[in-house]
């Protein structure tokens, strides 16, 4: 399965004070934010562009400008703390909501809501979800986008665990998942370790 470990510095940095207890719910979003920027730049970098010119005040320059329908796709509660960092850098994107919810004791992914665009299959669809843990919440949210018609979809995670990974490639080898980092794997409690504890928690203060 292809994996991007995203290495840029500036990543690396947020990562570590989203990882750092003492980060509290103010600077959790400001840097969640920051590091969704620099991951959901990644996660595009092989968009489709399209030739053309503008007239600058002083004479026609040529350029590409994005082509092609981009729908990005929030895993709720956690994946909101991404999404405001992915529309900034595409405006014009559609989103889609998937809600999923860990089981605290068996981790299971139970599935409450969706929402989702018409007309997936052209579309680049970026899914959004801060942790990969067991990797149940993925597969659950890949299954919905598949059966909804995507043909092309990516994911964005701020930390993975290598249960998760080898879950997901299993059953979806072909997926790109673009994240800071691959940690050390799953503790009793099927928390992701050091992880960053629950991410959800951390980004509204509800620990
Ligand atoms: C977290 C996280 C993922 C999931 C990952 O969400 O945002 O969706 O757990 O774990 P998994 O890989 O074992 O499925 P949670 O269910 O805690 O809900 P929340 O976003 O509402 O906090
Ligand atoms: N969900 C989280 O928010 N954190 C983990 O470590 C695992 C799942």
């Amino acid at each position: 399965m292809p994996v991007h470990v995203v290495q840029h510095p500036l990543v690396q940095d947020a990562l570590l004070t989203l990882r750092d207890s003492r980060t509290g719910p103010e600077e959790f979003r400001r840097t969640a934010t920051r590091i969704s920027v620099l991951l959901a730049t990644e996660a595009m970098r092989d968009l489709p562009t399209a030739d053309r010119v503008v007239e600058t005040p002083i004479g026609p320059a040529q350029g590409r400008s994005v082509a092609g329908d981009i729908v990005v796709v929030p895993v709720l509660r956690a994946g909101l703390g991404m999404l405001d960092a992915v529309l900034e850098l595409i405006p014009g994107a559609r989103v889609g909501h998937l809600g999923l919810q860990r089981d605290e004791t068996t981790a299971v992914a139970s599935h409450y809501y969706s929402k989702l665009p018409r007309g997936l299959g052209d579309s680049y669809v970026l899914m959004i979800d801060p942790m990969l843990a067991t990797g149940g919440s993925a597969l659950t949210g890949l299954e919905l986008l598949y059966r909804a018609g995507a043909r092309n979809v990516r994911i964005a995670c701020i930390v993975v665990a290598p249960e998760g990974l080898s879950l997901v490639e299993q059953y979806y080898p072909d997926v790109h998942i673009y994240t800071p980092v691959i940690d050390e794997g799953l503790n009793t409690g099927l928390f992701i370790v050091p992880g960053l504890g629950d991410f959800g928690d951390r980004l509204y203060g509800t620990l």
